[in-house]
């Protein structure tokens, strides 16, 4: 197998590249649009000779695929969407598996952070876009971001992982890039002894300012 990953300075945004070399499928995890990045993905994907098959989005704020599909129009984009796919894009549906090379990656929905979000999970490697960020989770000033889903999404989806299972974020905003279900369920201050009820309250008076670094934490 072949993973790696890729974080974005000016955003703090994480984005990963998995695949199945021997059978040639890659899977792209929340790329970065920006065409620079494309140029060193598609340089990675030529240099070990992979062809990436599927863009897997973890969530998005604008339901905006174009850039993305003209970038790799060769590649399926999944993502949880309010809208009916169209084009190369598919939804992704709680629990669908989706397959490259001889590798599967399951869905599994964890709506909160946007109605639509979904985290996927390969192996023992999670990846959860915003729904949880390592010690914390991933605030928005969004009008539909619901920090009762995020909570439910939280603990009873990927709390019921296996502890041992890696969690890999959509952002780093503290020099974590990777952390585990059993630490996040042990450690994570904003889940730990908290109430649905408490979270959310705190949530709320924690939601301003923008979505991205320098957010207040809560306390
Ligand atoms: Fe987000």
């Amino acid at each position: 197998m072949y993973f790696r990953q890729f974080f974005d300075s000016r955003t703090a945004a994480i984005s990963y590249l998995l695949a199945d070399p021997p059978n040639a499928g890659a899977v792209a995890i929340d790329p970065d649009p920006d065409p620079c990045h494309g140029l060193v993905l598609k340089s990675l994907l030529a240099e070990r000779k992979l062809e990436l098959g599927l863009i897997l989005l973890t969530h998005t704020h604008d339901e905006s695929f174009e850039d993305l599909a003209e970038q790799y129009p060769g590649a399926v984009i999944v993502a949880g969407t309010r809208s009916r796919p169209s084009g190369g894009c598919r939804a992704a549906i709680d629990d669908e598996n989706f397959c490259f090379g001889h590798e599967r990656i399951r869905v599994i929905a964890t709506p909160g952070h946007t109605p639509f979000s979904v985290s996927y999970l390969w192996r023992d490697r999670l990846f959860c876009g915003d729904a949880l960020e390592l010690g914390g989770c991933g605030l928005s000033e969004d009008r539909e971001c619901d920090p009762g889903r995020i909570y439910d999404s939280v603990t009873t989806r990927l709390f019921a992982l296996p502890d041992e299972t890696l969690v890999f974020p959509g952002h780093d905003f503290q020099g974590r890039t990777v952390s585990t279900i059993g630490e996040e369920r042990q450690r994570n201050p904003l889940f730990l002894a908290r109430s649905r009820d408490v979270f959310v309250t705190a949530f709320r008076a924690r939601q301003q300012g923008g979505h991205g670094a320098g957010l207040p934490r809560f306390p």
